[in-house]
């Protein structure tokens, strides 16, 4: 097969036709506006379609509140197949529900693998006009779509975003990256020190998000260490401290957005204390160069505060917040 994205073009018509007549036959709960107009196109004329299509394109003539929008079809050879609109930028409105892409596949030839292959294209193309990433929704019913938006953030990569509920429709939403983005997972051993009902963190600050965050101490394991001797590597380069390793709490991954960069960590936590005259103090200097001016506090754990890595907090019975400190907090909003 050799499918594509191209522009409307007249020598296509026939199998556009064609696929109408099936659009007409099984009609879509989840029709989209580029096929609608479409459909509507082959009732009039499609010379003004093609012009129309051409310039929302260009950002000429378009309908208020509406931005650029370039409509593709997919076809294989000759065959139309369906159409993918993609839009230039969002508008408060497309955040909530539209998002960047939209597409359909003719009835004929859903379930082929279609969609996804299509949208791989179409992520090609919004890369080539600068984006990213792009935002996809669809509405929670709409399962077909669904998977689609799902096997995009596993094979290219993205993040689910919070779903929105407009007139009591629920909308699910996730941003996927226009380019397979690349990088390295890290090993990382943390200690999870426990003083009353704190725990030792730093506080750090996601300028992207604008979100001030905890990270526990600990660090990356190096070729050659054991999880232990890297733990005390790590406390001794951070703190000057000794520190007592207790139980292994287990192993979590961590998934992650920071200043706008994905990271990926495999994390070994530890149950651990400090020598006593750490153990006394509220706040604990860094004595790495690279870190100078920082402390470690023993901070409360409220459920307003976002502590990572996030698995920590999550109300499983396996949840290591829950084994050290007998319980956890659970806000769907703070675990974003
Ligand atoms: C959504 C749509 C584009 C999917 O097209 P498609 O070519 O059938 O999709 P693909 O074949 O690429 O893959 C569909 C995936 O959805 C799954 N799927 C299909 N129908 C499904 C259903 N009813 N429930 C759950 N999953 C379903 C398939 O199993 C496949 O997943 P897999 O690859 O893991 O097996 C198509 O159904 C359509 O045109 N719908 C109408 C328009 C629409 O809803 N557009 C999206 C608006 S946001």
């Amino acid at each position: 097969m050799t499918l594509q994205l191209t522009a409307p073009e007249p020598k296509y018509l026939p199998s556009v036709r064609a696929a109408i007549a099936e659009y007409a036959a099984a009609p879509s709960e989840f029709e989209i506006h580029a096929v609608r107009k479409m459909i509507n196109a082959a009732q009039t004329d499609f010379i003004s379609y093609f012009e129309t299509v051409r310039n929302e394109s260009l950002g000429i003539n378009l309908k208020p509140n509406h931005v650029s929008h370039t409509t593709f079809w997919l076809v294989d050879n000759d065959k139309y197949i369906g159409t993918f609109d993609l839009r230039h930028t969002l508008t408060p409105s497309l955040e909530q529900v539209g998002g960047h892409i939209a597409y359909q596949i003719r009835p004929s030839e859903q379930g082929k693998g279609y969609a996804f292959a299509g949208l791989k294209l179409c992520l090609e193309k919004a890369h080539q006009i600068g984006l990213e990433k792009v935002l996809i929704t669809c509405t929670q019913k709409n399962l077909a779509s669904y998977a689609v938006m799902h096997k995009a953030i596993l094979e290219i990569g993205g993040i689910e975003a919070p779903h929105t509920v407009i007139n009591g429709i629920t909308e699910r939403r996730v941003w996927v990256w226009t380019q397979k983005r690349s990088g390295k997972i890290r090993p990382l051993v943390i200690a999870v020190i426990k003083k009353e009902n704190k725990v030792l963190a730093i506080p750090c600050y996601d300028s992207v998000k604008n979100e001030k965050f905890y990270r526990l101490p600990g660090g990356g394991i190096e070729f050659g260490e054991t999880f232990e001797q890297a733990l005390k590597r790590e406390i001794k380069e951070e703190i000057g401290a000794n520190i007592i390793i207790g139980k292994q709490l287990g192993v979590f991954e961590n998934i992650f957005i920071f200043n706008g960069k994905q990271g990926h960590e495999i994390i070994i936590a530890y149950e651990a204390a400090l020598p006593p005259e750490y153990m006394a103090q509220d706040k604990i200097a860094m004595i790495e160069a690279e870190f100078a001016g920082y402390f470690y506090e023993f901070t409360e754990i409220t459920p307003d505060k976002r502590i990572y890595p996030k698995i920590l907090r999550q109300d499983k019975k396996s949840s290591p917040w829950r084994r050290v400190f007998g319980f956890s907090f659970i806000s769907t909003k703070l675990l974003q």
